[in-house]
């Protein structure tokens, strides 16, 4: 089954407890979270104090989307603050598979996510241990970007790996997906699909999440 991961990014920071309840109110299953560094990706969004604050108002799994430099400097403030699932980019570390080992013996789903021009081969060897992998569909750092056409290969790609390796793993494709597209992104083999400008940026971000899900066939 797909799951709908609405992006808190694109939220009315403002009010985000309304935001929140609209969408899970609409069924979306995860809350994808986008934590920005001002380093890896040339944005500054939120960091732990605010997962911590809206974890008690909502029942939604907590995505969250480490783009930060030598993201294992911040893994326990995200589990502490409530994250479920823990995505970290593979071009952020050198430390990869000892991040994505701590974060497991945790008891928290372990992600890694690749940047447009990294290559699906990168991430093969991780498969096996990952619970879910992330491919960027737009360059990270900003909500709005146009979903790259290119990446539907990669998705196709890593599907097929993670259908010989590990097929429990999810696949979540990010950046630039609306109810246009969303179809050709499932096709290629997602199953969760991030969706931030898509949904807050709709008249009715309900109905917008509603919409999205019957399109994902
Ligand atoms: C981009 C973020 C995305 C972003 C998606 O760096 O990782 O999660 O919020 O926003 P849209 O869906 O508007 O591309
Ligand atoms: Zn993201």
């Amino acid at each position: 089954m797909v799951k709908i991961a609405p992006s808190l990014l694109s939220a009315d920071f403002s009010n985000l407890t309304k935001d929140i309840s609209i969408i899970e109110d609409a069924g979306a299953e995860y809350l994808h979270i986008d934590v920005m560094d001002g380093v890896f990706v040339p944005n500054i969004s939120i960091g732990p104090v605010v997962v911590e604050c809206i974890r008690p108002i909502s029942n939604m799994v907590f995505d969250v989307h480490l783009m930060i430099t030598k993201p294992e400097r911040y893994v326990d403030s995200f589990i502490k603050a409530g994250a479920d699932y823990i995505t970290i980019h593979l071009e952020a570390t050198d430390k990869v598979e000892e991040t994505i080992d701590y974060i497991k013996s945790c008891g928290i789903k372990a992600s890694v996510s690749i940047k447009p021009k990294t290559p699906a081969a990168k991430i093969a060897h991780l498969i096996k241990k990952l619970d879910m992998v992330l491919v960027m569909s737009v360059e990270p750092g900003f909500g709005g970007q146009s979903f790259m056409p290119e990446s539907l290969d990669k998705i196709a790609e890593i599907r097929k790996l993670i259908n010989e390796k590990n097929p429990a793993c999810e696949l979540e494709v990010d950046g630039g997906i609306n109810t246009q597209n969303i179809n050709s992104v499932v096709k290629a083999g997602a199953n969760v699909i991030v969706a931030g400008s898509s949904v807050f940026n709709a008249p009715d971000p309900g109905e917008a999440v509603k919409k999205l899900r019957k399109n994902a066939v």
